[in-house]
């Protein structure tokens, strides 16, 4: 077996083990032992959650003074702790629901979203870096101060595009790769500390 394919066998391993949804429950929990991401007791929203697995971790991690919700096109069966809704985020009306379900502004958003992917290249590119433009102007509406963000980045022609100008809004910018993430697959994850504002 390749290190690789014996690599993404552990975390499907651990995640059906530990009971998460996704392996990429794991790119989270390694973001966030790298960088803090969510702590307990944080507000979480989290863009894209389908099948759930970041939401999950994300419920842990944020413990039991903490609140999630999770958004995606798709259906998310219930995850205790979490509230879910089915939703497109590229309309900017969801901005009231999270208000509304959060009552304050969030300590974190976490988007982790894919488009549909087409096979072609750099139309999926395109279309999942202006979904992270959706996300943020839903970011700019909800986020506290100081406040932390990642998105999941297809890398290609405009992902330092969208890196300075998210850069603009944060105190640390920092483009990763966690452990978790498959070698050969192209995404990165751009990780946001302490939103200015
Ligand atoms: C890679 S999956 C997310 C995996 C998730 N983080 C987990 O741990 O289970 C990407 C998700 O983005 C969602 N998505 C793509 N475009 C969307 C949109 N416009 N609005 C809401 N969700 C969207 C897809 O439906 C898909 O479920």
């Amino acid at each position: 077996m390749r290190l690789q394919d014996a690599r993404k066998d552990y975390y499907r391993n651990l995640a059906h083990e530990q009971g998460f949804r996704s392996r990429a429950a794991y790119k989270l929990k390694e973001l966030n032992q790298s960088y803090r991401l969510i702590g307990p007791g944080f507000y979480v929203l989290d863009l894209g959650c389908a099948p759930g697995g970041w939401t999950q971790m994300a419920v842990k991690l944020a413990g039991n003074k903490g609140k999630v919700m999770g958004i995606d096109l798709s259906f998310v069966e219930e995850i205790p702790g979490a509230h879910i809704i089915r939703s497109n985020i590229e309309d900017e009306s969801i901005i009231d629901d999270i208000l509304e379900y959060f009552g304050r502004k969030v300590n974190a958003v976490i988007c982790d979203l894919s488009p549909q992917v087409t096979g072609n290249w750099s139309v999926d590119h395109a279309k999942q870096i202006s979904l992270n433009y959706d996300c943020a102007k839903i970011m700019d509406k909800v986020l506290l101060q100081k406040g932390n963000a990642v998105f999941k980045i297809f890398d290609g022609e405009y992902s330092m595009e969208f890196r300075d100008f998210i850069k603009k809004k944060f105190v640390r910018v920092n483009l990763t790769k966690p452990p978790a993430s498959r070698k050969q697959s192209s995404e990165l994850y751009c990780v946001c500390l302490g939103y200015k504002g």
